[in-house]
């Protein structure tokens, strides 16, 4: 069930019309309704496939003086990692293909996260690709500190209600181009 609804909501994400535009709202819906504070560690995602981009985001967050950190993939079944990030990093490619901070940069615990959607419904529950990463990740996260995760996707990514497992994590809310979802 969750492997069809999948594959129909990453054509859907492929085909995203004026994305450009969309990720701008993304971030300028994000940027009007959070502050972060000095102390938080902020992870973001460096995007990959059709993912909505928040690189404009997470420079500014970066020029705001806040801790910004990207996930990497140490193996399957097992928790992300996070190694703090900035925008002159020159980044090497990980597991999957996917882009991650230099191995010299240090390693953190975050407590806000930026997680990217294949689909999602109001309830907060997600669809990712189907690793249980984010799964594990968030559930990891949660037994050590207050976590805030906020997941980052298109409007039509949305489903009424999405098929869900004991193992997964719900979002606390949900930024698309049209508006922040808080999940309840
Ligand atoms: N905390 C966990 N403990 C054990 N298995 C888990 C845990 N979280 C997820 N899994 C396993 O991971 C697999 C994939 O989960 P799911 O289909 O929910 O992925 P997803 O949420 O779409 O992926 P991702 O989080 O990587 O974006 C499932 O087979 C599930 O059993
Ligand atoms: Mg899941």
């Amino acid at each position: 069930m969750k492997s069809s609804l999948r594959k129909k909501l990453l054509t859907k994400r492929k085909y995203i019309e004026n994305r450009l535009e969309a990720e701008r709202s993304i971030v300028e819906q994000v940027t009007k309704t959070f502050s972060f504070k000095n102390d938080d560690i902020i992870a973001g995602y460096l995007q990959i496939k059709s993912e909505a981009s928040i690189a404009p985001l997470f420079t500014a967050l970066h020029h705001q003086k806040h801790a910004c950190c990207m996930p990497i993939v140490i193996e399957k079944n097992t928790p992300l990692s996070f190694r703090l990030w900035s925008p002159q990093d020159n980044n090497k490619t990980g597991h999957y293909n996917i882009p991650e901070p230099p191995t010299e940069n240090e390693a953190v615990t975050p407590n806000i996260l930026f997680v990217p959607l294949v689909g999602f419904d109001r309830q907060g529950n997600r669809l990712g690709y189907g690793g249980g990463f984010y799964d594990r990740t968030l559930k990891m996260l949660r037994q050590k500190k207050d976590i805030l995760a906020i997941g980052v996707g298109f409007s039509s990514q949305e489903v009424d209600k999405l098929p869900i497992n004991k193992h997964d994590e719900q979002l606390d809310f949900i930024a698309t181009e049209k508006e922040v979802i808080k999940c309840v």
